[in-house]
């Protein structure tokens, strides 16, 4: 499929860790398409996918380790430019007769690279001859083998980067991948376009363009649903898909009343009155919020909310009996991590939107290729707003798992005011993007305050705000104080129900992101 659109195939090698996402990433920023697969897959298989080239990614091991992985050796003989990467690269040494040492002194941080004088290298001609790495690592690569010349140094590592040009073998002991490697992404690019031959052709509109094509040929004219969550995913693939197939889509909007401020009324500003795609809105507020009248439990809740959901999902589509496809955001991260590669990581958290078994779908999961930036870039090129591609992640459940005790619509709408200051204070701040998510919770206690002359005995407002990279950890943000500042005097003064506001600085873990 690939060639057909002008895209050449990077294959990232998965040696373990979390190392190979990262380096996948980084070859599509330079705009050449990967994919990881695992160091399981023979290579002949491998061929099969014709990658104009190859890197291996780093790992936890130390090759000399019982049970360390490894590779056929016939991929160094398969003229396919390869890359070595930390653990790839001493592999890649080991494998053709260099030298790997436990020298009990490894590296780990910030190091200083020099490039060797005097000798060509393709890798690093054009940048610095001194340049800050990133390393971690154990073992050191002390002689680079037969036929390949060192081309860099630091003072652990004897041979930190070496090539040989007529094979088009390439390793290096430092991480190019990390953004602490200041010069990593131009060695990459150079491995990549000097190298390898790679164009530059994975763009936001080739992306767009092949999937167009490809959603087209899947459905055909058949009817196709696609249930939107308010969030980003299902926001980009309905976008996509209406660019291919129009009014054969209906989007199915699941209103639980349990959404941030005017979520529900911008789902319909943009799909119904910007992208007029067909948008059955079901408001279903009030059934949420009796069959959760008096549940405190949180596992009852999300149980509640996600049968609830299903059920709701399924009357709508009842009425569109003739479709035969729906569209589900899925991302390469859920592929990857659900043991598409190598160190597979099943993510325990079932989604509000998970549908019933029994529905004869075809799925149709137009960012199956896509990593989370890809997909913004992809809403913003579709022309989707800003509040949507940006959005921060939310629990399918909603509010309803930062209500603690009872879910009232008085305290529905008390979050929910709450959590508009908030979140419009962190985006005047400019700290929407860089936090993973901030928000505002209301615990079941309320606290005495003094207003004018008045006592107050109302409910105190918990604000969160982490960082995190995939929400298995995360750490409390350092938001500055004149920012909290403001959030605390707005919610007190603006939101009635709430005299006091305190500030979570839990990181997970040992908490969790929310706080049921
Ligand atoms: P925790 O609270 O476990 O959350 O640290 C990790 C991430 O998952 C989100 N989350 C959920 N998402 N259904 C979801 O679809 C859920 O029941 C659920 N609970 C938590 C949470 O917002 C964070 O991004």
């Amino acid at each position: 499929m690939t060639d057909e659109y002008g895209y050449d195939t990077v294959l990232v090698v998965d040696f373990g860790a979390q190392y190979a996402q990262l380096i996948a990433r980084r070859v599509r920023e330079a705009h050449v398409y990967s994919e990881i697969v695992s160091r399981r897959m023979p290579v002949a298989e491998m061929l099969e996918r014709k990658p104009k080239a190859i890197i291996f990614s780093g790992g936890p091991s130390s090759v000399y380790a019982d049970g360390a992985p490894t590779i056929d050796p016939a991929i160094y003989d398969a003229g396919v430019p390869i890359l070595g990467i930390c653990y790839g690269g001493q592999l890649m040494a080991r494998d053709l007769g260099g030298e790997v040492a436990h020298t009990g002194s490894g590296e780990y941080g910030r190091a200083a690279l020099a490039v060797s004088s005097g000798v060509s290298t393709l890798l690093f001609s054009d940048l610095p001859v001194e340049q800050e790495v990133w390393m971690s690592h154990g073992d050191s690569i002390v002689a680079a083998p037969p036929g390949f010349i060192t081309t860099a140094t630091t003072s652990g590592t004897p041979s930190a980067a070496f090539e040989n040009r007529e094979r088009s073998l390439f390793g290096v002991q430092f991480h190019p991948e990390v953004a602490h490697s200041p010069f990593g992404q131009d060695l990459l690019k150079r491995f990549l376009y000097e190298a390898a031959g790679c164009r530059p052709t994975w763009t936001n509109t080739s992306i767009i363009e092949q999937q167009v094509d490809a959603i087209r040929a899947q459905v055909g004219d058949a009817r196709v649903i696609c249930g939107l969550s308010g969030g980003v995913d299902s926001a980009v693939a309905a976008a996509l898909v209406h660019k291919a197939i129009g009014d054969q889509l209906t989007c199915v909007f699941v209103d639980t009343g349990l959404l941030r401020l005017n979520e529900a009324e911008q789902v319909e500003e943009t799909f119904r009155a910007q992208f007029h795609i067909e948008l059955i809105h079901v408001k279903a507020a009030d059934r949420f919020l009796n069959a959760l009248a008096g549940v405190t439990e949180p596992e009852t809740k999300r149980k509640i909310i996600g049968e609830l959901f299903i059920r709701i999902f399924e009357e709508a589509a009842r009425d569109l009996d003739d479709a035969a496809y729906l569209v589900q955001g899925t991302l390469y991260p859920d592929i990857v991590e659900s043991g598409g590669a190598e160190n597979a990581v099943i993510k325990s958290h079932h989604n509000v939107g998970g549908l019933p078994e029994d529905m004869a779908f075809e799925l149709v999961e137009p960012l199956r290729q896509l990593f989370k930036d890809e997909v913004r870039a992809v809403g913003e090129e579709l022309g989707l707003p800003e509040d949507i591609v940006w959005r921060q992640p939310f629990p399918g459940p909603g509010l309803a798992v930062r209500i603690i005790g009872d879910i009232t619509p008085e305290r529905v709408k008390i979050l929910q005011e709450a959590d508009a200051v908030v979140i419009e204070e962190i985006k005047r701040a400019g700290l929407y993007r860089e936090i993973w998510q901030s928000f505002a919770v209301l615990p079941a206690v309320r606290t005495v305050g003094v207003m004018g002359d008045d006592r107050t005995y109302a409910y105190p407002l918990i604000v969160r705000a982490v960082t995190s990279d995939d929400a298995m950890t995360a750490d409390w943000a350092r938001i500055p104080y004149d920012v909290l500042e403001r959030i605390a005097s707005r919610v007190i003064n603006e939101v009635p129900g709430i005299n006091r506001v305190a500030y979570d600085i839990t990181s997970k873990p040992p908490g969790t992101i929310e706080w049921e």
